[in-house]
């Protein structure tokens, strides 16, 4: 940082380095201030409220003084110390990025080809925290998708699982659900039919954001699981057809689950979500779940349901699915807001017993960023 120059009216504030000039308004500085009065020393959650400072709030004068941006707004005339380091790593004075479609920074796309995420992290090791578990969580937030093997082949074990990162999603179906198959071919209610890959319960809002499932009995053969990343799978089908990706985007589904007595879950979504600015942030996809589509104009109804068959196509396509069969012990976690997942269809006989549970993700994002901060405070000592 060279110096800080300030607008004649007091708006805003620039700060020069070798890349350039980089402003701030003053209201945005003043409501950002950083100073004892503004912001809790303890939890660091603001004090004020916008209507605490005066509309009419300019910039005084300010300067680069030991190290610091030292600011003077009027009418409070109230100084306040900016770290640059922070100013600059909270800069919005750039160009604003409105690809539609794209995906965040740290997410990471991936297809059949990409299979070195699916190694499985041992329960043991991620219990014992530390570099292991921020990793695994830090795959998880990237790829979406997190496999563990050795965990104990018993009856909730599946919560231990979630107790690593959060807390489960309780809901209608209870804490957990049991997915059992007695697989028969001669009976048919009982063959162990193949499933679509899915995104769970899209018929709640907000979505369960996790899913957890944990193996605890698999002799059938056949009958793998398997993922899918549904941003990849949305990627590649604004790649082919960006009209069919912004006709999903652009509409919302209907969904919708009565399979019980006193339950009838409603949600109005689109099967592709994006932030306002273009972001793709959701995918929803479940052909068992879907209702009556209401929210499509006429004119657009068939084209809809043209997009609509083919990101099913692409979620079906091999290429873009990986498979893998979980034993006793073994358990996985899926973002259900992104990865979708499936059962393949079994042959022969034998059983299938999996638990299953919802949690959320903002419990899984707050640990792995608290890990990750600790871990670059440390080395920075
Ligand atoms: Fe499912």
């Amino acid at each position: 940082m060279t110096r800080v120059t300030c607008d004649p009216t007091g708006q805003f504030l620039a700060l020069h380095s070798s890349t350039g000039p980089t402003r701030f308004h003053a209201i945005w500085l003043r409501d950002n201030a950083p100073d004892a009065a503004s912001r809790s020393p303890v939890n660091g959650q603001r004090l004020h409220c916008l209507q605490d400072i005066p509309t009419d709030t300019f910039i005084k004068g300010a300067r680069l003084a030991a190290g610091k941006v030292s600011v003077t707004f009027s009418p409070e005339e109230k100084t306040v110390e900016y770290d640059p380091a922070w100013l600059m790593k909270n800069a919005y004075d750039r160009p604003s990025a409105t690809d539609r479609g794209r995906t965040g920074d740290d997410l990471k796309l991936w297809d059949a080809s990409h299979t070195g995420h699916v190694k499985a992290a041992d329960y043991a090791t991620l219990r014992a925290g530390g570099d292991a578990l921020a990793g695994w969580l830090d795959q998880l937030v990237r790829f979406g998708f997190g496999r563990i093997s050795g965990v104990p082949v018993v009856e909730g074990a599946l919560f231990d699982i979630v107790a690593l990162f959060g807390f489960v999603r309780e809901t209608n179906y209870g804490r957990h659900f049991d997915v059992r198959t007695e697989v028969n071919p001669t009976n048919l209610a009982f063959t162990g039919l193949g499933l679509q890959a899915h995104t769970d319960n899209p018929y709640r809002d907000p979505v369960p954001t996790l899913q957890v499932l944990h193996c605890l009995e698999s002799s059938a053969a056949g009958g793998e699981n398997m993922v899918v990343d549904g941003f990849a799978a949305a990627t590649r089908l604004r790649a082919e057809n960006e009209y069919w990706f912004d006709l999903l985007a652009d509409h919302c589904a209907r969904f919708e689950y009565s399979g019980e007595a006193g339950v009838h879950l409603t949600a109005r979504q689109p099967i592709i979500g994006l932030a306002p600015d273009g972001e793709l942030i959701s995918v929803r996809f479940n052909n068992r779940s879907l209702a009556a589509v209401t929210d499509v104009p006429f004119d657009l109804m068939g084209d809809w349901y043209a997009a609509y068959r083919r990101l099913g196509e692409i979620i079906d396509d091999p290429a873009m699915q990986i498979a893998f069969r979980l034993e006793p012990g073994e358990a996985f976690v899926v973002d259900n807001t992104r990865v979708l997942h499936a059962r393949r269809g079994y042959s022969g006989t034998g059983t299938r017993w999996l638990q299953g549970c919802y949690a959320d993700k903002d419990g899984l994002r707050s640990l792995r960023d608290a890990m990750l901060m600790a871990k670059k405070t440390e080395a920075d000592a």
